[in-house]
């Protein structure tokens, strides 16, 4: 094999279809995929790819820091794409030490596990550190995030995410490891977990339930097809200039109320339902603690210096998600049973 790569966090959302498009897209590579399974993490969103040679699964935690060395011993890694997290802003609040643990003492014990590996002979080795544009902090009306905007993290996750930042930059400078660090803004499309907003809302939809809008909906986030970013880690992994950080995002900004809409709308159409049907299930319910007001990326420096660009529409890519949700139920049914109903009752009990 060419290259050895170790993927975190393969059998999660983005993960999943970062493995595929690494599976299928560079046979001459080995894939490992590296997750614990928590409730985000799925198997069944690869199995389309589970059975080709070039990709392994191991099931084990990031913050396993003996484990990590063997892992690197035994798989000669040389590459390394780094996603594994907690991700959610919510459970980040009522759970926040879980999200250090992982997202802190985890991307340094995947550091320190990197660099204990290849001391010595860095040449052709590269960490690639997946984080998010909520690092930045929160935008007024105006203005974007750069790759020069000053961290200003304001919820437990994001906080937490900075600091693993923080810990792959030290790296680099102290230890000299190689790494590239992209911070993208909110992804949406197949395999994403029914607690984030697009797919809680398409399933509380097609089950007539109510659409919980934080505050007045008037927050801004800019959306990214999933698909899109795992091509511009694709993109990133191979031209990206090492010590570098790179904004992914799709000029593609919504108010929540506005994105619900055409949610609504498009399920409507779907699912064969008189025009505002689904609007109907909107319920206003109290604002997240915190809550960003806006994020939005400037994501020229990857399209001049690397030449990605995002290559579906919004329309497009809801259509394409919600059709992927309708066709799956069974996925849908397996990952809201069991625990995810006490998380439902938690958060959204009061409606
Ligand atoms: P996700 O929650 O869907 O998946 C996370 C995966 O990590 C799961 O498979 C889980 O089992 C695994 N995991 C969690 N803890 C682990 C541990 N201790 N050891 C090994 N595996 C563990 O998350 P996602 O939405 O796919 O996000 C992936 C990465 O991308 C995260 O680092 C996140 O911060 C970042 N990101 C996400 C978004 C977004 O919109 N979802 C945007 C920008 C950046
Ligand atoms: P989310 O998908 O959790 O992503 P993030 O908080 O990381 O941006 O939420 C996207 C937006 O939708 C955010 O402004 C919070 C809002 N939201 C709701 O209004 N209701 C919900 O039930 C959820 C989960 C999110």
């Amino acid at each position: 094999m060419e290259r050895s790569i170790l993927i975190t966090g393969g059998a999660g959302f983005i993960g999943s279809h970062v493995v595929r498009l690494f599976v299928t897209k560079y046979p001459q590579y080995r894939i490992v995929n590296l997750d614990k399974l928590t409730y985000a993490g799925n198997l069944e969103n690869l199995k389309d790819i589970e059975t080709l040679p070039n990709y392994e699964f191991v099931k084990a935690d990031i913050c396993d820091y003996a484990r990590m060395l063997q892992i690197f011993t035994d798989y000669r890694v040389d590459g390394v794409i780094h996603l594994a997290a907690e991700s959610h802003v919510d459970r980040s609040i009522t759970d926040p030490f879980s999200f250090a643990q992982t997202n802190v003492m985890g991307t340094l014990s995947l550091l320190q596990a990197a660099k204990e590996s290849w001391k010595g002979n860095m040449e052709g080795k590269l960490f690639y550190h997946v984080s998010t544009d909520e690092v930045y902090g929160s935008l007024e009306n105006e203005g974007f995030f750069y790759e020069s905007t000053p961290y200003d993290p304001q919820s437990p996750y994001s906080a937490s995410k900075a600091s693993s930042d923080h810990f792959v930059r030290a790296y680099g400078n102290t230890f000299k490891l190689p790494f590239v660090i992209t911070n993208c803004s909110n992804n949406y499309g197949p395999n994403q977990f029914p607690e984030k907003l697009i797919p809680l809302f398409i399933n509380n939809i097609k089950n007539n339930k109510p659409l919980p809008v934080y505050g007045k909906g008037e927050n801004v986030r800019d959306w990214l097809y999933v698909v899109d970013h795992a091509r511009a880690i694709d993109t990133v992994f191979h031209g990206g200039k090492n010590g570098e950080t790179y904004n992914i995002g799709g000029f593609n900004e919504w108010k929540n109320i506005d994105l619900i809409r055409v949610v609504c709308r498009v399920m409507d159409e779907k699912l064969g339902r008189p025009a505002g049907t689904s609007e109907q299930l909107i319920a206003y319910v109290t604002d997240r603690a915190g809550h960003d007001l806006r994020y939005a990326i400037d994501a020229h420096k990857i399209m001049n210096e690397l030449g990605w660009q995002p290559s579906l529409q919004f329309e497009e890519g809801i259509s394409k998600t919600v059709d992927w949700y309708l066709e799956n139920q069974q996925w849908l049914e397996r990952v809201t049973s069991g625990d995810y109903q006490k998380y439902y009752n938690k958060m959204y009990g009061g409606i």
